[in-house]
């Protein structure tokens, strides 16, 4: 049956009539929707949805704008909520030097400090890590090489919008990419190469809802049952149907999270 998974959202957003958009996402066949962190009260957010909602996950971690959020209290938060099997892995979590001026090492290394520590409790915790990048691709690459010990579990490198190359590099280190609505845009030219590039096992679909919204949409509030737009457009660069994606991008998922494919394993 043709069905998607949504493996990254925040749908736990105060805009968001929670009800009213799984309807939609139930209407439109997309079978799951993983909820992510960005902060310490969102990591409560999407572990309290994703705990009473059966085709709900959570994926917690706190995301380098917040960085200022992790200490010892949130690591304990994170490691107890982890017991539960409806958390997939550790995300958002990464580095953004966007709003950051070049010259200002001490947030720059604050944003390094609390990703390394992040990706060391995922490797204690057994668990992937969702990893956000923006503006800091060197960086990135050179924490993931130094700590690629670490990486056992692998992980995603969500709403990937970095080059051919980069994509390359990643996939080294057993890394998969999340493709979202950027792929639809006229001046996503980039990640269409990427995709039209990639090994289509490397690749898993998002919204990251309420951001992003796909073409014939944009300008819209984003939600999960945007992914067919997301996916129709991989489809048409890859030349798959619907139900061939369907299949091979639900699969992916179940490697990525070991977790969510050995769901009905109790
Ligand atoms: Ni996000």
């Amino acid at each position: 049956m043709l069905s998607f998974i949504d493996t990254h959202s925040h749908i736990t957003d105060p805009r968001y009539n929670l009800e009213e958009i799984e309807k939609h996402w139930k209407e439109n066949n997309i079978s799951n929707v993983f909820a992510v962190s960005y902060d310490k009260k969102s990591i409560i957010d999407v572990t309290n949805v994703a705990f009473n909602n059966n085709n709900i996950y959570a994926i917690i971690g706190v995301h380098p704008d917040d960085c200022d959020d992790y200490n010892n209290e949130t690591e304990e938060l994170i490691k107890s909520l982890a017991k539960n099997k409806k958390v997939l892995a550790i995300g958002e979590i990464g580095l953004d030097y966007h709003e950051i001026d070049a010259n200002d090492f001490e947030k720059k290394n604050k944003q390094k400090e609390v990703f390394i520590s992040q990706i060391k409790l995922a490797d204690e915790l057994g668990l992937p890590i969702m990893i956000h990048l923006r503006d800091a691709c060197k960086d990135m690459l050179d924490i993931l090489h130094d700590y690629s010990h670490y990486l056992n579990n692998g992980g995603i490198i969500h709403c990937f919008g970095e080059s051919v190359e980069t994509y390359d590099a990643v996939k080294k280190l057993g890394f998969v990419i999340g493709v979202g609505g950027v792929v639809t845009f006229k001046n996503g030219k980039r990640l269409q190469q990427v995709v039209e590039h990639a090994d289509v096992r490397d690749i898993i679909l998002e919204t990251d809802c309420p951001y992003l919204t796909p073409e014939p949409f944009r300008g819209q509030i984003n939600e999960p049952k945007n992914i067919l737009y997301i996916a129709q457009k991989v489809c048409e660069i890859k030349g798959l149907t619907m139900s061939e994606l369907s299949e091979i991008t639900n699969k992916n998922v179940e490697r990525v999270f070991p977790r969510f494919g050995g769901r009905n394993n109790g």
